[in-house]
């Protein structure tokens, strides 16, 4: 994969100047810290070395919200893990997180690591998929219910073409509020949109009526 890095993107927020930029190559990462309130996947510290190893996967990307060498936000980009089903087809590229920091969020900063990574070219050779595990979700400091939290990801994620999709995996139907959304990137085949269409529902066939 050939990862087009482009020009950071300035965003003026009432609690100063942020710089949006990505893909963030690893010995950049190295000489950053991440806010500490950066903790809804895991503790910051150890967020940081994943988000390290991820920019090193030959198709990992990681976009960066900052404020100097501090890390505010952050969303990333690699293949869907071997476990899921997701991984079994060609073309499928996971963005498989977004956090921003809680001191941050409601600054369109989410918005904006969202819209910067959709401009990245290599986007639309694959199909991007974004599972949203409610059990990441911060529903005591939004100040949200857990539908109206969904509510604003899905708007969120629709905003760059991410559509939800009906799917029986069961990592995703484990609680009815996750969410899968999907973007077909231009470049892909119908065959590979075809395939993908036909890993939604594995069990689609096999339903028995009693
Ligand atoms: C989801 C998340 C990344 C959004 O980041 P953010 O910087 O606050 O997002 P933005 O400021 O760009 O807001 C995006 C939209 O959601 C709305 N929104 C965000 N937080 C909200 C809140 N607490 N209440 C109401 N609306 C809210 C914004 O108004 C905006 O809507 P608009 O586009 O109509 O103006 C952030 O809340 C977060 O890190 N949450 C914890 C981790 C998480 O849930 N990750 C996603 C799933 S894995």
């Amino acid at each position: 994969m050939t990862k087009a890095f482009s020009e950071a993107k300035i965003l003026n927020t009432p609690l100063g100047e942020i710089r949006v930029e990505g893909p963030v190559e690893a010995a950049n990462l190295e000489k950053m810290f991440l806010n500490k309130k950066l903790t809804s996947f895991r503790p910051a510290d150890r967020q940081k070395e994943a988000l390290i190893k991820i920019s090193k996967l030959p198709e990992g990307m990681i976009y960066a919200a900052r404020i100097g060498r501090e890390i505010i936000g952050y969303l990333t980009f690699h293949y869907p893990s071997g476990y899921s089903r997701w991984s079994k087809h060609p073309r499928v590229l996971e963005l498989g997180g977004i956090e921003v920091s809680p001191d941050w969020r409601k600054n369109g900063i989410g918005t904006t690591l969202l819209r910067k990574a959709f401009t990245n070219p290599v986007v639309e050779d694959y199909i991007v998929i974004a599972i949203e595990f409610c059990w990441h979700w911060d529903l005591k400091g939004s100040g949200l219910g857990l539908m109206a939290y969904r509510r604003m990801l899905v708007n969120s994620f629709k905003s760059v073409g991410l559509e939800n999709r009906a799917t029986d995996d069961p990592d995703i139907t484990e609680d009815p509020a996750n969410v899968l959304a999907v973007y077909f990137g231009k470049n892909v085949s119908k065959d590979n949109i075809m395939l993908f269409e036909s890993m939604l529902f594995n069990n689609r066939h096999t339903v028995e009526f009693r």
